[in-house]
């Protein structure tokens, strides 16, 4: 892995107008001045590291990423603290499994510690673009994909990695507020021994159709069940799932085929401090079903940076309605949403080391 470590900048002459400071930002639509780029070739290694001008760029029809979805992406997020600092949170986790997935895809490796620089090269370049209202921050979008023109069904031999931002509000239009959710029967999200453990792009392009069809019947996302048995819960909607049931709170566990979240693990990590147990094991639809019917399902939610603790007031499964809560966001699941963000901006401290000053 050969990485030339000196990032040339070519800033932008034409600097683009920023949000009004009342701009709701809907998430993932207005971009900042400047991206990163770095391209990789066979026997060459990365090169060419650079900060250029936010733009359109070529690329050949018969690329392989376009044919064959050979391409990787992050999310994580920067935040202006209480203080006007910039800080990341838990930046290097994001960038271990970035590398984690490229080693799924067949994709090469990068140096983290310099791709994490360079993240935050860019992010200071364009810190003026971080807003700074309760709920909103600074998306992060680090992405890796196949540029060789080939039509075989081949890894390919040059790559690009990119990293745009882009500043966001809340990422659910029901924001902090709980969501409904019917359970998915038919279509599954991965399997066991497939790509669900890597953030791939295809992941996501193959849920959308379920995601569609709940939408059509007034549904947020989906709860996936496992692809063998349709009986485990895996995730729901791009986000791991927890429930509260009698005071313990369980998550599905990592078995290959659900996304090894970083809100998951510090979710986890919190509920291990403060004491509360925490168990990760197979669950099951029915299980939760009957808990429910028992009155001992307290809460549900799901975890992702992008949307970082999202409550669940109600699942439906198999012709029943499940009400979680009364639909109303759960004890648990406040503390849990107010202490990571709390963490992330400053206001709450932070003695896991998990906030990164850029
Ligand atoms: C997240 O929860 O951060 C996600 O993975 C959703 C993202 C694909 C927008």
């Amino acid at each position: 892995m050969s990485t030339e470590k000196h990032i040339l900048h070519y800033e932008t002459s034409a600097p683009k107008d920023k949000p009004a400071a009342d701009d709701p930002l809907a998430f993932g639509t207005i971009f900042t001045d400047h991206m990163f780029v770095m391209d990789y070739t066979d026997g060459t290694g990365w090169h060419d590291p650079r900060i250029e001008p936010y733009k359109p760029f070529l690329l050949d029809p018969a690329a392989i990423v376009l044919h064959y979805g050979q391409t990787v992406f992050e999310g994580l997020k920067a935040y202006l603290n209480e203080d006007k600092e910039v800080v990341l949170f838990r930046p290097e986790e994001n960038m271990k499994r970035l590398n984690r997935s490229n080693d799924r895809l067949c994709m090469p490796m990068f140096d983290e510690k310099f791709v994490l620089s360079a993240l935050k090269e860019l992010i200071s370049l364009d810190k003026d673009w971080i807003p700074d209202r309760e709920g909103t921050s600074l998306y992060v979008r680090p992405f890796i994909f196949a540029t060789q023109p080939y039509l075989g069904v081949a890894p390919s031999k040059t790559y690009r990695l990119m990293i745009i931002l882009s500043p966001v509000g809340p990422y659910y239009k029901e924001g902090v507020n709980p969501v409904k959710i019917a359970v998915e029967s038919q279509y599954v999200r991965a399997a066991v021994g497939g790509t669900g453990s890597a953030k791939t792009a295809g992941n996501y392009a193959g849920a959308m159709k379920a995601q569609e069809v709940a939408e059509a019947e007034g549904y947020s996302q989906v709860l996936w069940l496992d692809a063998k048995e349709h009986r485990y819960i895996e995730e729901v909607g791009a986000m791991n799932v927890f429930f509260k049931i009698n005071g313990e709170i369980i998550t599905p566990s990592l078995n290959g085929s659900i996304l090894e979240g970083i809100t998951r693990k510090s979710v986890i990590e919190l509920l291990i401090d403060w004491d509360i147990p925490i168990t990760e094991r197979k669950v099951s639809i029915d299980e939760i079903m009957e808990a429910n019917r028992a009155g001992t399902l307290e809460e549900a939610f799901g975890t992702g940076t992008a949307a970082v603790i999202s409550p669940i007031g109600e699942l439906f499964y198999d012709g029943e309605k499940c009400e979680i809560n009364h639909n109303e966001i759960g004890e648990l699941s406040l503390k849990l949403y107010e202490t990571i963000t709390g963490i992330q901006t400053g206001k709450v401290e932070d003695p896991y080391n998990w906030v990164v000053p850029v």
